[in-house]
């Protein structure tokens, strides 16, 4: 049985979300806290969990060997394959799912992305357990600051979700609990940056 979670995240990012994503990052380019965690992190192959339309992959095509992604969303899954085929890079494996489900057949890759992932998940711990195991030498999230702001921002967004029938919520994780359990993986923590709203974080194997 799919997470309930994961049911409502694909319906809420669905091909009309997916198509408009794209077209904003072929306008604009990555977010500034994107670019942030892009420019922190050492190059290899990649595992983006949650990676929508493939921003983080597409500064990885260039260099990796290999890029996994993994999504909750099949539109965001569809939109981030055809791109980068369009890009020219053909070793590239996107699954559609749940990561905390699928997790254990999938291999360890040279860094592991999550950005702004962590945010849209319940479960923080199996999300970061199972993810920093997949990290051989780099670990990175984008989450958000645990301010008044953000948490007011999330209530807000939460409930204009559910007064539209979404299932789908935001959280805001503690950050000292981010840094233990990723710390608890054997990562030390690399580089910290932020936006006004978003934590950018990298961590990597000493
Ligand atoms: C807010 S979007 C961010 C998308 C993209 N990383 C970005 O920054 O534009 C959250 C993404 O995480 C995905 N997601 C959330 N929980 C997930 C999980 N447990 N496994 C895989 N994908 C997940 C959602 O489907 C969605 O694509």
């Amino acid at each position: 049985m799919p997470c309930p979670h994961c049911v409502s995240a694909d319906k809420l990012f669905d091909p009309r979300v997916a198509r408009r994503e794209l077209s904003r990052l072929h306008r604009r380019g990555p977010s500034a806290s994107t670019r942030m965690l892009i420019a922190a992190l050492p190059r290899g192959s990649l595992l983006d969990i949650g990676g929508g339309v493939g921003a983080i992959q597409h500064a990885f095509a260039a260099t990796a060997e290999r890029i996994t992604h993994v999504d909750a969303s099949q539109a965001y899954v569809a939109v981030a394959r055809a791109e980068l085929e369009r890009l020219g890079f053909t070793s590239s494996e996107h699954l559609h799912g749940d990561f905390v489900a699928l997790h254990a057949s999938i291999e360890a890759h040279t860094v592991v992305t999550l950005d702004r992932v962590l945010c849209c998940y319940p479960d923080l711990s199996g999300l970061v357990i199972a993810s920093t195991a997949k990290a051989q030498r780099a670990w990175g999230a984008v989450f958000p600051k645990e301010r008044w702001w953000t948490r007011v921002g999330v209530r807000v967004m939460n409930l204009v979700l559910r007064l539209r029938g979404s299932d789908y919520q935001g959280y805001i994780h503690p950050e000292a609990q981010i840094m233990a359990l990723a710390e608890a993986a054997g990562l030390r923590l690399k580089s910290t940056a932020s936006t006004w709203l978003w934590n950018v974080w990298t961590f990597q194997r000493p």
